[in-house]
């Protein structure tokens, strides 16, 4: 756990000792494993319900079954108030507050709310009078009440509050202890005093509580995701623009962001959004507008937008290395959907992967979490932890997630273990100047691509793609032959 965690721990307030809540919380996947370690953390007695036996056994060791930085310390850290178990009705059985963490995919163009409807089947006959339950999965306006007919259906007469998540992958714990805001939905009193007593550790940290009806926050959710989103797509077509103008985007989402009616966050052009929520939660919050007559036609226009950049990503590469890529050996630095995580779902990497095999190219990839994965998803593509063995004799490199170790790669270096020079670079990971001085031609998102710098072509590196491999003794060869072979970065 890092320092900054332990400080921010230290510095919140905890439930105080005569009043931790029991809490119960289903579904161990992100949101629920996250929300149920911090607010361990915060004081509360939490049992975590998976209906995944080997899953909960590896959590009792003390193991995430997915990597998230801090999450295996903190709940090593919050053992005697955090426990594991598949038995549901006895977690129901003991509990104060039910928070639902379950899965909520898309089916069609809407939203599979199978596992909410399935948890409240196992739970509703064993709630506690005055037992609350908290939806915290993302799903449309009207499914907290929905849930509240069905549990007044089977005769109990329990609350149902909606308590929408906003933490992100990667920094998921900080963004619980340090939320900008918590948004609970509720429709009586109790339920309220409840959900109040359960934040109170944060709230009385001065973080801000809205307290809304449900639907209201039902719809903060979706709409929290869909600006995001937009903002994204509209940073990228920006992006596109500036390639076509010799603008540069970064200096023009800079400017932009330091207008506070804008803001600076999520306006870095990239290869498009990815990841379980963003595209999951703007087609159902887009089918919503359709369902009830009123489109949504800024998210339509932002995940239309999203979708042809995705797809695009195979022929920006095949059009930066300017011929056919059949034998060409490309580098995928990042599988990924983004950085400190092993999450590959809805990656801009499988799109890129797919068409670049599909076209030929032989694929050598990296990630520093994300390996395991990509092997499962294609299982003959190789894979190194290591970006350097992953561009060794590459044609082309492509930076696909921003990871920090690639943004600390040594451009010299990496330039000498391919065989070509090209680096595109989906993320802007680096100043043009200092890669072109590195001897790569580098071709980024939204900015003017360059050549390698006069220093570095003299310095012995080659100019464009090789047009085939060749093998290491030929290229020293080469190299030996050019004067001054010893200043080569
Ligand atoms: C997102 C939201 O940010 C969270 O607030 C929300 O709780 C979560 O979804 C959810 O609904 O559970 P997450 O998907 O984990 O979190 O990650 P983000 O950091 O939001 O990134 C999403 C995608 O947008 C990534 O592919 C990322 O690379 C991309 N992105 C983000 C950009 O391309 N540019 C940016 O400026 C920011």
């Amino acid at each position: 756990m890092t320092a900054e965690l332990l400080s921010l721990l230290h510095h919140l307030p905890r439930a105080s000792a005569a009043d931790p809540m029991r809490v119960a919380v289903i579904g161990t996947g992100y949101v629920g494993l996250v929300t149920g370690t911090c607010l361990a953390a915060l004081g509360h007695k939490v049992a975590c319900v998976d209906i995944d036996p080997e899953r909960v056994a590896t959590l009792r060791r003390g193991m995430a079954p997915f990597y998230e930085p801090g999450l295996e310390a903190l709940m090593q850290r919050v053992t005697t108030r955090l426990s594991f178990t598949s038995d549901i009705v006895a977690a129901a059985t003991y509990a104060e507050v039910i928070l639902l963490a379950v899965g909520t995919p898309s089916m069609g163009g809407g939203t599979d709310l199978s596992q909410v409807t399935n948890a409240i089947a196992a739970i509703n006959g064993a709630l506690l009078p005055g037992a609350v339950v908290v939806i915290k999965s993302t799903v449309p306006a009207g499914t907290a009440a929905q849930v509240e007919r069905m549990l007044r259906e089977a005769g109990h007469p329990n609350s149902v509050a909606s308590n929408p998540e906003f933490l992100r992958e990667g920094t998921a714990i900080s963004d619980f202890l340090r939320a900008d805001r918590v948004v609970i939905g509720v429709a009586e009193s109790h339920a309220e005093t409840v959900l109040r007593r359960l934040y109170e550790p944060l709230t009385s940290a001065r973080i801000p509580l809205v307290v809304t009806s449900r639907t209201n926050a039902e719809m903060i959710k979706h709409a929290a995701n869909g600006f995001l989103a937009m903002k994204i797509a509209f940073i990228n077509e920006v992006a596109d623009l500036c390639e076509r103008t010799g603008g540069d985007v970064d200096d023009v989402a800079r400017a932009l962001g330091l207008d506070v009616r804008i803001g600076g966050h999520f306006l870095r052009a990239g290869p498009g959004y990815g990841g379980s929520c963003f595209p999951k939660d703007t087609h159902a919050f887009a089918e919503l507008g359709r369902q009830h007559g009123a489109p949504l036609r800024l998210i339509e226009a932002a995940m239309a937008s999203n979708q042809a950049r995705r797809e695009g990503l195979g022929a920006r590469v095949a059009g930066a290395i300017g011929r056919d890529v059949t034998g060409l050996r490309i580098a995928i630095l990042g599988l990924a959907f983004k950085p400190n995580t092993d999450d590959m779902r809805e990656s801009p990497a499988l799109p890129l992967i797919r068409d670049l095999q599909a076209a030929g190219a032989v694929l050598c990839a990296c990630d520093p979490r994300a390996v395991a994965c990509a092997s499962r998803i294609f299982p003959g593509l190789a894979c190194f932890e290591d970006p350097y063995r992953a561009c060794e004799g590459a044609d082309a490199a492509v930076i696909v997630t921003d990871w920090e170790a690639f943004r600390l790669l040594d451009l010299g270096r990496l330039r000498s273990m391919m065989s070509g020079n090209l680096l595109v670079d989906f993320r802007n990971q680096f100043d043009p100047s200092e890669a072109a001085k590195s001897g790569l031609r580098y071709v980024s998102i939204g900015r003017p691509s360059v050549e390698p710098s006069q220093a570095a072509e003299t310095g012995g590196a080659v100019v464009g793609v090789s047009p085939r491999r060749r093998p290491a003794a030929v290229w020293q060869e080469r190299i030996a032959r050019l004067p001054d072979s010893g200043s080569r970065p």
